[in-house]
């Protein structure tokens, strides 16, 4: 397994080229699933969550060509992926798959809506909460799928196609709207879907799915308007920048003192954190193609930050931005609201010196503490790349271990900060 070794103490400078977002890449990978005809998706990262997904994929029988890397209009390199779907050939996805990655399970809505069947894994444990699919197979029921749960399988049919409705989540889920918008996509009249996710990769999944011609009307509003189409045709779609990436390295940055330009990041798309970082005394200038964060000398204040859906702070950055209040010159409260069990990161930056004390789902991080190098191990995705950053702004080294975590989601980690000036390295073994 490999992990991460850190010398910290380097400042970051230089040019980080934001990739392509994860989150928007999966579902619009899915996506291919409702037409015959070819998507074509550019920007896409280059991490295992995507290749997870295309083992998936091409088991239905999706054909998948890699057309080599494009430079994009700011020089950064994005691969373009061809989907083709002429023809589904399985509509199981089995456990061995789904269990790799929770997104997975985001298949059900496209197989049903084209083939009228589908027979998904559940997904199963998950390091950050429970996350139940109960509104995944409340709101297909409500599209007239039946569906019953036998031996750890989603086993779902609607004879004659699926049928337009009005549906209203009971709690807002990203995964949930993604995949009730493409599932409305192709059935029968109009769906309205309410208390829907804002995020901004839902958006971007809309914006794909009208380019392939679905009729989608308030994506990015709470309330989503879908027309269902017979049929759906191919498409190209640029996916859109990662504000999660964006958000780690600004935070890294922050840590660590430096200027580092965000090259093809949205400030639009995490304004909330960005905010955060100004109230925190962090330099962000936001630029036409990028953004440019800045620490020189002045330290960090403590600010308090709840999680939230977008356009709130985002929990997919909560463990990056504790990492940076331990250095802040004061206490600071972290509430988390999304997942009940997204803490991990507490107990292994305690082995870098942070000093954290949890009451429920609300954390106080004393700062500022002097953080050293230890060894700590890589809990879920976000969690470790918190670790990275605790490491870069300690003293001494700092081993992550098992980064498989971190491959799921950062593209080239360790090339993007050592080209800033991070001594950073991956240890194969
Ligand atoms: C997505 C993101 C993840 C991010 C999360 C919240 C992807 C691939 N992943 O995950 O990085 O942390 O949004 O922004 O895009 N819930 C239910 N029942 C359901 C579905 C969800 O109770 O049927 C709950 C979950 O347990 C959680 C909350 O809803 O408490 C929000 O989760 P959700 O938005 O669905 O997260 P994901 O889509 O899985």
């Amino acid at each position: 397994m490999d992990s991460i070794l850190v010398r910290g103490g380097n400042k970051l400078n230089g040019v980080i080229p934001i990739s392509g977002a994860k989150n928007a890449t999966l579902p619009l990978m899915i996506a291919s699933l409702l037409t015959s005809e070819e998507l074509i998706l550019e920007n896409v990262p280059h991490l295992a969550d995507v290749e997870s997904l295309v083992r998936i994929l091409t088991n239905h029988g999706v054909d998948y060509q890699v057309k080599g890397k494009r430079k994009n209009h700011n020089g950064q390199q994005g691969r373009n992926i061809h989907f083709k779907a002429s023809e589904i050939v399985d509509t199981t996805a089995p456990y061995d798959l789904v269990s790799k990655m929770r997104a997975s399970f985001w298949v059900i809505g496209p197989l049903l809506a084209r083939m009228h069947k589908a027979k998904v894994s559940l997904p199963g444990g998950c390091a950050i909460g429970t996350r139940p699919v109960d509104m995944f197979i409340e709101s297909l029921e409500a599209f007239g799928a039946k569906i019953n749960i036998e031996n750890g399988y989603a086993i779902a049919s609607a004879e004659g196609g699926l049928v337009g409705a009005e549906f209203n989540f009971s709690k807002v889920s990203v995964g949930a709207t993604h995949v009730a918008l493409m599932a409305a996509t192709l059935a029968k009249g109009k769906t309205v879907l309410s208390n829907c996710a804002r995020e901004p990769e839902v958006v971007d999944l809309a914006n794909c799915l009208i380019a392939m011609g679905a009729k989608i009307e308030g994506a990015g509003t709470s309330v989503i308007t879908i027309n269902g189409v017979e049929a759906l045709h191919g498409a190209r779609h640029r996916v859109l920048p990662d504000r999660i990436e964006t958000g780690t390295y600004a935070m890294a940055v922050a840590m660590t003192g430096g200027d580092v330009f965000l090259q093809g990041a949205q400030a639009s798309l995490l304004q909330n954190a960005l905010d955060v970082l100004v109230k925190a005394g962090v330099g962000i200038e936001e630029k036409n193609d990028g953004i440019r964060v800045t620490r020189n000398g002045a330290g960090i204040k403590p600010v308090d930050i709840t999680t939230e859906p977008f356009p709130g702070f985002p929990t997919d950055l909560q463990a990056q931005f504790m990492a940076l209040m331990t250095i802040a010159e004061g206490d600071s409260k972290i509430k988390e609201t999304i997942f009940e069990n997204r803490f991990m990161h507490v107990q292994e930056l305690a082995r870098l010196g942070a000093n954290i004390t949890l009451d429920g789902q609300t954390a106080t991080v004393h700062g500022p503490t002097r953080l050293t190098g230890a060894t700590v191990m890589a809990t879920d995705l976000r969690a470790s790349v918190s670790l990275v950053m605790a490491g870069l702004a300690g003293e001494g080294e700092t081993t992550v271990t098992r980064v498989y975590h971190l491959d799921r989601g950062f593209e080239h980690l360790e090339q993007k900060l050592s080209a800033c000036g991070a001594d950073i390295q991956r240890l194969s073994s």
